[in-house]
């Protein structure tokens, strides 16, 4: 089965080519990420107008690149929310309109379906459940457990602020540019991950929730403390010790406070044979150093590329794949594109 993916809940655009739920044929991304690089975060009516122009532009280059043409492609797969409703609206009108054309079917994907499908595309070889899966992104921060592609139970969620919003938030602080992750993680490379403390967020309570509120505050206060004496905006931009071991210190306890969260999750669920990490946030390399020794002798699976750990449509159309499977081949040409979903519509369609 060969299925078009397409995604845009955020700032990309982008589309896919994805046979039998694995193998990914092409994978086209236009970003409007630059535009935002200076504005601290996506200005949601700029992006939806650069999606409209280059939506149909990166359909044809995946289907070139896939060596497709409409004809051969099996099922249109649509992100449908949550995300920017102007965003999410350019991709599922462009998805529906291209059904009716072509006839085929069409299916809608929970964008939190399709990162816990990143994990499964082209790996040497095939996930096996039940799985952890620990996604993290910005809009997101999530532990499922998972017993097949149509079960999964949410055992922890974040209070407050997703663990890439506080990537974001902390970058902006240390005047670094957006994307914060990135831009934190490559200013923390050469710092000390210890020279900050910054608290253990939930300390002392038994739960699998996160929270990433507190730090932030923790990262304003250290800040506040110290910019008396120091200009931030003009210390960035010279890569000083203090910035790069301030981004090391809140990189180590964003990735330590998602490392606690699954040996918990793993204590408590001793049959899950792989932890799967996707979301923008699995990109990080401190976490997956870190990891490891959080999961004991597991399998651990990141997505096989770094390209399916940020939003893309190859997971669109594999999750797409997957549900399909589910509803016995039976697509749904009638789905609510909805800028925020509820956690349990997650596996449905
Ligand atoms: O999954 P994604 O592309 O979009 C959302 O659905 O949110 O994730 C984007 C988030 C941003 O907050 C970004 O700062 C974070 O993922 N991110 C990273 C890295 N690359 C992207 N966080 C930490 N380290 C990275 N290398
Ligand atoms: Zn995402």
């Amino acid at each position: 089965m060969n299925v078009l993916g397409i995604e845009t809940s955020c700032d990309e655009t982008s589309a896919a080519i994805v046979t039998g739920g694995t193998r990914v044929r092409s994978c086209v991304i236009a970003s409007s990420r630059e535009t935002f690089s200076r504005s601290g975060g996506v200005i949601p009516e700029q992006a939806a107008r650069e999606q409209i122009r280059s939506m149909q532009p990166v359909i044809d280059q995946a289907l070139e690149q896939g060596g497709m043409t409409g004809h051969d492609v099996d099922l249109i797969a649509v992100t449908r929310g949550p995300g920017l409703l102007g965003s999410l609206l350019v991709g599922s009108v462009t998805a529906r309109t291209l059904a009716a054309l072509w006839k085929k079917p069409l299916i809608g994907v929970h964008h939190t379906l399709g990162h816990l499908s990143s994990t499964w595309l082209d790996q040497p070889d095939q996930p096996q459940f039940p799985l952890l899966t620990l996604s993290a992104s910005g809009g997101h921060t999530e532990l499922w457990l998972r017993r097949s592609h149509g079960d999964g139970k949410l055992l922890g969620q974040t209070r407050d602020d997703a663990a890439g919003e506080a990537f974001d938030k902390g970058a902006t602080m240390l005047c670094l540019p957006y994307p914060g992750g990135p831009s934190i993680s490559q200013t923390g490379e050469t710092g000390d991950p210890f020279a900050f403390p910054f608290p253990h967020p939930l300390a002392g309570e038994d739960t699998l929730d996160f929270s990433y509120s507190g730090l932030k505050t923790a990262l304003k206060y250290t800040l506040r403390d110290l910019s008396p004496r120091i200009d931030f905006s003009m210390l960035s931009a010279t890569s000083s010790k203090l910035v790069s071991d301030l981004a090391a210190s809140f990189e180590q306890a964003i990735c330590a406070h998602l490392c606690s969260r699954v040996t918990r999750a793993l204590e408590r669920h001793a049959e899950v044979k792989e932890v799967h990490v996707a979301g923008g946030v699995s990109a990080n390399r401190r976490l997956r150093a870190m990891l490891p020794q959080a999961c004991g002798n597991r399998t651990i699976r990141f997505p096989s590329r770094l390209l399916y750990c940020t939003d893309n449509a190859a997971m669109i159309a594999a999750a797409g794949t997957f549900l399909l499977q589910e509803q016995q081949g039976k697509a749904v040409h009638v789905f609510e594109t909805a800028a925020s979903l509820p956690q349990e519509t997650v596996f449905s369609c």
